[in-house]
């Protein structure tokens, strides 16, 4: 019998990227399939970033393509397209470092994100529909800031900051989302947390994640891929990728920081 077809959501085919003729990646491929968590890790300077920013469209690759396989309607060929084209297909992206307006409240921050392209004038002066409440009120309620939403958004540590903008992702209710490092700066307990919610995310939506932290990947990965000086260099379940020896080489040959 053949095995049943993966059910892929995101197919990067042979990326390669050069800055000034320094290849941060090359010729990499990868499947990521619908409703799993892929994370990407490898030292610094191993391309991860670079990555992300290629399937976001904020930077072009010299070579290759990704194609997108939304849940209906066909599939669309990223790389070509536009930034603002790729986030208007449900495809949200979390930077590194938290975004959030910091003198608004916790609730005001996801009602412009929910409002999104229509923008701030929109959010003032039209009253806020029921489901729309709902929505953001479920939002905070999946990441554990409820009791905050009347707070101003500064005021929070870094880890619930972190939680905020994925919130503030998750209520424009994308396909797919990319996030670069999530948890760093974090706390253990405020890390754990972050892993319970992508797991709930993960239920509706495909999570493509960098991260350096190995309790969290052992905690969230589905599947690892691990780049170096802009290769894959293998890929696979977390306990696959950690018993490989050219994984353990590249670690350890690093100081062991793993
Ligand atoms: N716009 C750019 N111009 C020139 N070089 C760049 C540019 N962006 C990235 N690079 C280089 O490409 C390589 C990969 O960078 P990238 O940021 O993707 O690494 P990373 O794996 O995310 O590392 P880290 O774990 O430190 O975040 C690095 O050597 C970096 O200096
Ligand atoms: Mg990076």
């Amino acid at each position: 019998m053949k095995p049943a077809e993966k059910d892929i959501a995101l197919k990067i085919s042979s990326i390669s990227a050069s800055f000034d003729g320094f290849y941060a990646l090359t010729d990499v491929s990868v499947e990521v399939e619908r409703n799993t968590s892929r994370f990407f890790i490898g030292p610094n300077g191993a391309g991860k970033t670079t990555l992300l920013d290629i399937i976001c469209a904020k930077t072009k690759p010299s070579a290759g393509t990704v194609a997108f396989f939304p849940k209906s309607g066909p599939m669309a060929r990223l790389t070509g397209m536009k930034e603002r084209q790729i986030a208007s297909m449900g495809i949200g992206r979390k930077f590194q470092v938290p975004s959030v307006f910091a003198s608004l409240t916790v609730f005001d921050n996801m009602l412009l994100s929910l409002k999104g392209h229509k923008g701030i004038w929109d959010s003032i002066f039209r009253p806020l529909s029921a489901h729309d409440e709902e929505k953001i009120e479920a939002g905070l309620e999946r990441a554990d800031l409820s009791d905050k939403k009347g707070s101003s958004a500064g005021s929070l540590a870094h880890g619930q900051k972190q939680r905020l903008e994925i919130a503030m992702l998750l209520v424009q209710e994308p396909e797919l989302i990319l996030l670069d490092e999530p948890t760093a700066g974090m706390g253990k307990r405020e890390t754990e947390e972050t892993g319970e919610m992508l797991a709930q995310i993960k239920k509706s939506c495909t999570v493509i994640a960098v991260e350096h932290d190995m309790d969290f990947i052992k905690q969230a990965a589905d599947m690892v891929t691990v780049l170096h000086e802009g290769k894959v260099l293998v890929e696979g379940s977390v306990l696959e990728v950690l018993a490989d020896k050219a994984v353990q080489a590249v670690y350890l040959g690093r100081g062991g920081d793993y």
